[in-house]
């Protein structure tokens, strides 16, 4: 497929067929961009199919051709405008992502200079403003031209609406002769967002983001809708020159400044590649509150005389790199809204993605979380996103928030394409087509299709084996897969007939990738070795909803023996008896739990699954602690901060299995907080009222082997 293959295995026709493809992408994409200010592409995508044009281009060069996007600067001048043709190129900047690509610019510019390791070598660093770039043109201290990027060698004559900007000066005093400033137009948040109040009250278009309200508001054919717009202007680079300005890029930013440009204060002496990259760090963390975009740090070669020598590529400087931000919030285009269907039949709605990089990362799936999500409603049926929809072709904000998995954070309405239709949230199960049903006040819909579903039976499955509950060596979640869609494994109790059903004919299994004599010997043992079982364990293992690993040991302790459990919870059934009322009467089972407990047990199919799967089973009673030799029986704890070594609630049911007395808060009666790392205020009240304080080890240590 175009565009996915690894570089190093495209053959040369297809190398040929995608280079194609991608110059015509970017060529668009260009046009949208600068021609049109309304880009079809986010930045980071349009970096990512560059850098791949550019990867394929390096292995293969001798399919450069005279259209390739290398070879390419921005886009042709609109007509609309005047041409003015630049007396210096502007060109762009190559692209650095990561603190390997800054090393590597240092060395291949030291290579160039023939410096060795050891021999100064100097930099700026400042940020990457996210604008648009213009050349301005003085005579003899006079403004006389200001012009777009363009194609790089003409842009476009927008004089009159840069003598509008208040940041520009129209004269220069003390300045050389002929003097051609370089810098990028942009426009603050604050001013970005009074202006799209503004164009929204009066009926007028509003803009996706700053760097398009800057170039929308700088490209007017009539100067006084420029001269209504907040632009500003800094000053970093310059083109045509009757003389120096200075032999170094600080001296000539200093330059720039003295004549009256704003130049950025963040710009940056660095000694070499840690300097810079430890600035473009704190460039980073400042950036949510700079009040301006910016997409990444410039670094410069810093002493004049070695640009010179350097120079310049076909469109970038050597002297010169952009190491750009990684884009936390992108834009794609939903394509497909599919339904996984969970363990306990839960319908999660994913959104497929056109994939993006967010944050660094390639995203091509984003959680949709439930049918209110997609509909624009909270749980409470309150408006999310402005009360907006997600319906298929969508463009959809996406957004990474820490490791989670991404979600999506906004939809453009204006993008929508005609004749998208509301996503209808299936009332059957995709994979059964059992019914789904939403209990009241649940967000969830859920298939009814239980073992019978085969995608709740794999989700169960791959539970049942897992850690906490049988936790069998070699078959983990890619096994079971496996095995399912092989139809040897169909339920739990399939698990333990495995060797018997196959063994003999081992030969089956052996003929499978991965699996060998001593391999399938290994998993039967490994299999059979957990036939004996806690009670507790089993419990969990079942993956009943709401009954996860804490309950199920309160269960266990509270039944004791496998035989008393079913047997109290098929008196449960009433809902109402003292059975029913000795169930929720457990210290930590409420009735919602309760009747999950009692539905899925007694539920026929499922019950008769997992009669069969207790046949093979040796089920441990579950014993009252040794209260007698416990040194906490009857003490009453209370836990507080992270715990590093189990869960909060692990740790409750161990010291209530062992005759402690939780409690929530800390009082005169506590005799031992527990207290991992972030304890705060019951950590300073036990310490007032003397009450003996623990860490998780020390505690551990205490009940250990109990
Ligand atoms: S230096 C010869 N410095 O980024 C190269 N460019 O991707 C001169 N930009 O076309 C450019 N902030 O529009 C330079 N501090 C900065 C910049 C900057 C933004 C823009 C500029 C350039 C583009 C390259």
């Amino acid at each position: 497929m175009l565009f996915s293959t690894d570089v190093e295995k495209l053959s040369q026709a297809e190398a040929q067929e995608e280079l194609a493809a991608l110059a015509a992408l970017l060529a668009r994409a260009n046009v949208a961009y600068h021609g049109q200010d309304d880009p079809i592409m986010t930045d980071a995508q349009f970096d990512a199919l560059r850098r791949r044009n550019t990867q394929i281009e390096a292995r293969f060069p001798e399919l450069i051709h005279a259209q390739s996007p290398s070879l390419q600067v921005g886009a042709p001048a609109a007509d609309g405008f005047s041409k003015a043709k630049h007396a210096v190129a502007m060109l762009s900047l190559s692209n650095a992502f990561d603190p390997a690509d800054v090393e590597e610019f240092d060395t291949r510019i030291r290579r160039y200079l023939g410096l060795d390791a050891q021999q100064a070598l100097a930099y700026t660093a400042e940020p990457k403003i996210d604008g648009l770039s213009l050349s301005l043109r003085y005579e003899d201290g006079r403004l006389v031209l200001a012009a777009t990027r363009g194609d790089g060698s003409t842009g476009e004559n927008v004089t009159a609406n840069a003598r509008t900007i208040g940041d520009i000066p129209h004269q220069l005093s003390n300045a050389p002769a002929v003097l051609e400033v370089r810098g990028e137009v942009y426009m603050s948040h604050q001013d970005f967002a009074a202006l799209n109040q503004r164009q929204d009250a009066a009926g007028g278009k509003t803009f996706a983001n700053p760097r398009n309200a800057a170039a929308g508001s700088l490209r007017q054919l009539d100067a006084t809708i420029t001269r209504a717009r907040p632009l500003r202007f800094f000053a970093y680079a310059w083109g045509a020159l009757s003389e120096p300005l200075a032999k170094t890029q600080m001296g000539a930013i200093a330059r720039l400044e003295a004549f009256g440009f704003k130049v950025n204060p963040l710009t940056k002496l660095c000694d070499g590649p840690d300097e810079l990259i430890s600035h473009y760090n704190k460039i980073d963390e400042m950036r949510a509150d700079l009040g301006y975009d910016i997409d990444g740090v410039v670094y410069k070669v810093d002493a004049l005389d070695l640009q010179a020598r350097l120079g310049f590529r076909s469109t970038t400087p050597r002297w010169a790199i952009a190491h750009k931000f990684a884009a936390e919030l992108a834009w794609t285009r939903l394509e497909a809204i599919d339904i996984q269907v969970g363990r306990t039949g839960a319908l999660s709605p994913v959104a497929r993605l056109a994939p993006v990089t967010v944050g660094g990362v390639v995203v091509s799936n984003a959680t949709l979380h439930n049918e209110d999500y997609i509909a624009g409603r909270d749980s409470k049926g309150a408006a999310i996103r402005d009360g907006k929809d997600i319906r298929v072709g969508d463009w959809v904000q996406v957004y990474r928030a820490g490791d989670v998995i991404p979600k999506i954070a906004d939809v453009d309405l204006g993008k929508r394409p005609a004749g998208a239709a509301p996503f209808v949230f299936p009332a059957q199960c995709p994979q059964c087509g059992s019914d789904a049903i939403r209990d009241e006040g649940d967000a969830v819909r859920r298939c009814l299709g239980g073992m019978a579903c085969p995608a709740q039976a794999v989700e169960k499955l791959k539970h049942f084996v897992s850690r906490g509950a049988f936790d069998i060596d070699g078959l983990g979640a890619k096994q079971v897969e496996q095995f399912h869609a092989d139809g040897w494994i169909r339920e739990p109790a399939d698990i333990f007939e495995l060797r018997a059903r196959y063994g003999s004919g081992l030969q089956q299994l052996k003929n499978r990738e991965g699996w060998g004599d001593k391999s399938a010997t290994k998993l039967f043992d490994a299999i059979d070795a957990k036939r004996n079982i806690p009670l507790a364990r089993l419990i969990f293992a079942l993956g009943m909803r709401h009954v996860g690993q804490a309950a199920s040991g309160l269960l266990a302790l509270h039944y004791g023996s496998w035989e008393h459990l079913c047997k109290s919870v098929d008196q449960a059934q009433d809902r109402g008896g003292e059975s029913w009322q000795d169930l929720i009467g457990v210290d930590g089972v409420g009735a919602v739990l309760a009747g999950s407990l009692v539905a899925s047990m007694t539920q026929p199919a499922e019950r008769a699954a997992i009669d069969r799967l207790v046949r093979h089973l040796d089920i441990e009673t579950a014993t009252q602690p040794d209260t007698q030799n416990s040194p906490v029986a009857g003490k009453t704890v209370v836990f507080t901060g992270t715990l590093e070594r189990m869960t909060r609630a692990e740790a409750k049911a161990r010291a209530e299995r062992l005759g402690a007395k939780v409690a929530g808060s800390v009082s005169a009666k506590t005799d031992i907080l527990i207290a991992g790392p972030g304890a705060g205020s019951k950590a300073k009240k036990a310490a007032d009222l003397g009450v003996k304080t623990l860490d998780e080890d020390a505690w551990l240590a205490l009940i250990e082997g109990l």
